[in-house]
């Protein structure tokens, strides 16, 4: 386990596509343990893997008392809007007020390889949003209709 630097805006990794997960060994497990303690650290409420460097379809999310970790996942449902605010441990210092789906459903593998679904909405659906967004090279700023100094 072991805190792992995040990127930040600017930098060509946050832009990047990801690649899909084909080995559920245990690089990946330490990764995914290494973003739970970066996360934790920076009080974050997700954290994709291009983030700390590793072009990888993987991220996590902590919303409250949920913690999930999804590798190769795909948003297979979106329904209704939100508008709200929200932020980036890669873009430090700001918000932005982002549209989002108000709910979704994500398929995605377990560190175990083991497929699960989940469904979201409100605050936890617009952050698997957020770093599903990553896994494509996207940051909230491209989204947000406007932008703020924290
Ligand atoms: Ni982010």
């Amino acid at each position: 386990m072991a805190i792992r630097n995040i990127i930040q805006l600017g930098d060509p990794t946050l832009r990047k596509k990801s690649f899909e997960v084909t080995d559920f060994g245990e690089k990946t497990k330490t990764l995914l343990d290494d973003m739970k303690d970066t996360l934790i650290k920076a009080q974050g409420a997700g954290l994709a893997a291009p983030q700390v460097g590793v072009l990888r379809r993987v991220f996590i999310v902590s919303v409250d008392d949920e913690y999930y970790e999804c590798i190769n996942p795909v948003i297979t449902a979106k329904s209704g809007s939100q508008v709200g605010e929200e932020g980036c441990l890669s873009v430090k210092g700001k918000y932005g007020t982002v549209e989002r789906p108000n709910k979704v459903t994500v398929k995605a593998f377990d560190r175990n390889g083991k497929p699960f679904t989940v469904k979201a909405e409100g605050f936890l659906a617009r952050a698997f949003c957020h770093e599903y967004d990553h896994l494509d090279g996207i940051v909230y700023v491209d989204k947000a209709t406007d932008i703020q100094e924290d």
